[in-house]
């Protein structure tokens, strides 16, 4: 399911170790500052079983966190005890979890197809739907009155903000983007984006709490759609788009170019596949309509020729590539260079 380039031995390895006591360090002052009292964030519950919600659980139940991972589509809930076994097995064989702690960190992970009981322990919701703002929102408004006073609210949205969430919020002053990475244990950088209402003493206690499970925080200074990375990412991802709907260059030439001069493991096609076409497509379509962009709308045509035939990327075996053999995994990609143009 996962690119296999991904750096060993990352709950392990001597960095993670030296970490792992920083982060001890860490945890015993980690806290939900309320009413005078602290709370460690130990009980988390992440709405949406997709790509992202099963890294950022196994994440958080990695470093030793009780996880409850819920979503509103029983099928992915079905699937998702399966595909997270998969993704601890993967981590151990690439010797990234020690074999002694494969049982203990599912054993933390408890798919709940009801989050009422759940958010009532929740020190920490995150919100990890699909990139909609509705559905986003609704997740807000479903959860909250279920959470006590003191829980912080997260969004993994990669292009909204969280002040489009304010209204839906039980707690707006608890509420902040908390914006992970793929993959979650290795692109190990997470954003921290407040919006203007959001309390400080969040802002830290998210801090330390994204040190604590081994993610280098970004804390922003004020609110900004796609944050750093996916906005440098964005635009090339545009780029790439127009170069093969223009009849440029073949798409495997363009990761081609990408790779072989910046020594990458992964192209932006390839990159794309791996966050999912039908996410890719929902960002992309989102834009166009809010900018009227004419190009945007070829872009989102483009995706939606894959989507529409369910090839959503790595996920689904099928996207601009197929897995889990990629062909720019393969190690003739670079070395014959492209074929000549017919
Ligand atoms: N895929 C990536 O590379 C990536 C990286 C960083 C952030 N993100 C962001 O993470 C979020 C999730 O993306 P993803 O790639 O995991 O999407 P996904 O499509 O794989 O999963 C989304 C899941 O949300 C569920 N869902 C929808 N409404 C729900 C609700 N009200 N309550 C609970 N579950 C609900 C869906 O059933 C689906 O399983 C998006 O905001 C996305 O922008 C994605």
């Amino acid at each position: 399911m996962y690119a296999k380039a991904w750096p060993a031995n990352f709950f392990t390895g001597p960095s993670r170790k030296a970490e792992a006591k920083i982060s001890l360090l860490l945890y015993r002052t980690v806290g939900i500052h309320t009413a005078g009292m602290q709370r460690d964030i130990q009980n988390i519950l992440v709405l949406g079983a997709g790509t992202m919600g099963k890294q950022i659980a196994v994440q958080c139940a990695g470093h030793g966190r009780q996880v409850a991972l819920y979503d509103i589509d029983s099928a992915v809930l079905s699937r998702a005890k399966d595909q997270l076994a998969g993704i601890v097995g993967w981590l151990t064989a690439q010797g990234h979890v020690q074999p002694g702690e494969r049982s203990s960190i599912l054993e933390r992970i408890k798919v709940e197809p009801d989050f009422t009981s759940a958010a009532s322990r929740a020190d920490l919701v995150i919100e990890s739907v699909f990139e909609d703002v509705e559905a986003k929102r609704r997740a807000f408004q479903d959860v909250g009155p279920h959470c006590p006073d003191q829980t912080i609210y997260t969004t993994n949205t990669s292009s909204f903000t969280a002040s489009m969430f304010v209204q839906s919020c039980t707690r707006p002053d608890r509420l902040a983007a908390l914006h992970f990475h793929l993959p979650v244990w290795t692109a190990n950088v997470v954003d921290l984006m407040p919006h203007p209402g959001t309390d400080p003493c969040v802002v830290e206690t998210l801090n330390k709490f994204a040190l604590s499970i081994g993610q280098i925080p970004i804390i922003y200074k004020k609110e900004s759609h796609g944050y750093i990375f996916n906005a440098l990412f964005g635009a090339m991802q545009r780029q790439a788009l127009d170069l093969v709907i223009g009849g440029v260059a073949s798409l495997e030439d363009v990761d081609r170019a990408w790779m072989g001069i910046f020594k990458m493991s992964i192209g932006p096609y390839g990159m794309m596949d791996q966050i999912g076409l039908d996410t890719t497509l929902r960002v992309t379509a989102h834009w166009a309509r809010v900018l009227n962009d004419q190009a945007a709308e070829q872009r989102a045509a483009f995706l939606e020729k894959l989507t529409s035939q369910g090839f959503l990327g790595a996920k689904t075996n099928r996207g601009f590539y197929t897995y889990p053999d990629p062909a720019y995994l393969q190690p003739d990609f670079l070395q014959t260079g492209s074929s000549s143009p017919s």
